[in-house]
């Protein structure tokens, strides 16, 4: 485990965000953090981490090459992907753990190479936060103030500070294993977070959490960083947390930066099969490319059957040539599903329609799903489980069904 590392003190690092606490004598109360410039999800436009053409290997292994990312200050960063895809060998070498073999690391415009992780203005939160077993709360969150000669009354106003922070004021004096699971991962961040470091890095934080605990601490963790203003880079494989709590997510595999963007972005023009995939679920369609605008992106996609399916190319700098093999992919809830012998909202105007027979149909709460058996393979359904869209009672395996979608439903992914 690597220990929370002594950070340089506040005036030695001009790229954080100002904490007002660290002039005012008398103790403070949480909110002295807020950064007071910040609106909603908005940052500046000053880059506090920068990647710029990072390689790294191990021996003959590339586990990250040729990566370039710019984390805005203020913004929360997700990286996602799969494991072994290379996220924590990128974050490890942002907190100075791992050097690139080549490229350049920069943090808060400086470059950083050969700056020792202890000198640098950033502190990590692991997925195995290791809490000194041996301290009780304040003395594990002050831990990085020590080190730094912060003792005393400045050590307990600032450890006070970064407790009620994350909710646990007053639970100082307890020691580590009277607390629950959500509460230990809480005196991790307060520990990270009592350094005042520009960049939070957070390394799957959230994985040894059970579910509901998790989607609390997500939207915990996302309130507290619109609070401190610090940059946060957090790290996961999770496709829905990135997207519930990111302003901009990198999506990565074997090493290399498949697309980056918003949550909406990645979302909803996913710019090849693999990402569109990866965050939430697609019906994907093999055909070849019959026409393409490259102004406008439209895109006709031919079928092996000849069907003909007209939609938009996700990825603006792709040229592919006519006859190129490409994918489409339709989300299931963009699907309409309706009984075939007719009934409710029957689907009969959209743009492409096919029969089929229910294979499967799944309660999920909110959603049902369908899985459906058509002429173009299983498709995947999903409707809202309300009156309003008209939920589809009773409609289960072997029903015959009608499903269709729109045009704009279709992305046209080239990869
Ligand atoms: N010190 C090392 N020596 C050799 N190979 C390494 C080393 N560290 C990481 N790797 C390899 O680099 C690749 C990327 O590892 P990394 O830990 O960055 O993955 P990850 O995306 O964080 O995965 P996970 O989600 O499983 O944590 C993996 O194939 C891993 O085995
Ligand atoms: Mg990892």
């Amino acid at each position: 485990m690597t220990t929370p590392g002594a950070t340089p003190s506040p005036e030695e690092s001009p790229g954080r965000p100002a904490f007002p606490g660290d002039r005012a004598p008398a103790p403070l109360a949480a909110t002295a953090f807020a950064a007071p410039t910040r609106v909603g999800a908005s940052y500046d436009d000053a880059a506090d981490v920068e990647l710029v053409d990072v390689t790294k290997r191990f021996g003959r292994f590339v586990a990250v090459e040729h990566m370039n990312v710019s984390i805005a200050r203020g913004a929360f960063y997700s990286l996602l992907g799969p494991s072994g895809c290379g996220k924590t060998t990128t974050l490890r070498m942002i907190a100075g753990f791992e050097q690139p073999s080549e490229g350049e690391v920069l943090i808060a415009g400086q470059p950083v190479a050969g700056v020792p992780a202890y000198r640098r203005n950033v502190n990590t939160v692991f997925q195995h936060y290791a809490l000194f077993p041996h301290m009780d709360v304040a003395r594990n969150v002050g831990y990085g103030l020590r080190q730094r000669g912060i003792t005393g009354d400045d050590e307990r106003r600032r450890v006070d500070e970064a407790l009620a922070l994350v909710r646990l004021g007053g639970l100082g004096g307890r020691h580590t294993w009277e607390l629950s699971g959500g509460q230990q991962q809480r005196v991790a961040l307060a520990r990270a977070l009592v350094n005042r470091p520009t960049v939070l890095l957070l390394d799957e934080p959230l994985g040894a959490l059970d579910l509901k605990l998790r989607k609390e601490m997500q939207l915990e963790l996302k309130a507290l960083q619109h609070q401190v203003g610090i940059t946060f880079v957090y790290v996961t494989h999770d496709q829905e947390e990135a997207i519930t709590m990111s302003d901009v997510v990198v999506v990565m595999r074997d090493g290399h930066i498949q697309q980056q963007g918003s949550p909406r972005d990645l979302y909803e023009r996913p710019v090849n099969r693999f990402v569109a995939g990866f965050l939430g679920l697609s019906n994907f369609f093999s055909g070849r490319l019959a026409d393409h605008e490259p102004a406008t992106g439209a895109a006709s996609v031919s079928l092996g059957d000849g069907t003909i399916i007209r939609g938009r190319l996700t990825d603006p700098a792709a040229r592919p040539s006519a006859g190129a093999e490409v994918t489409v992919a339709v989300r299931p809830e963009r699907l309409s599903i309706a009984r075939a012998d007719g009934g409710a909202a029957a689907p009969l105007e959209h743009t492409t329609r096919l029969t089929g027979r229910v294979q499967q149909a799944t309660y999920l709460g909110e959603q049902n799903e369908y899985r459906v058996e058509t002429e173009l393979g299983e498709l995947i359904a999903r409707r809202q489980n309300n009156e309003a869209s008209g939920a589809l009672p009773g409609v289960g395996p072997g029903d015959a069904v009608v499903v269709g979608w729109e045009d704009d439903a279709n992305l046209v992914l080239v990869a």
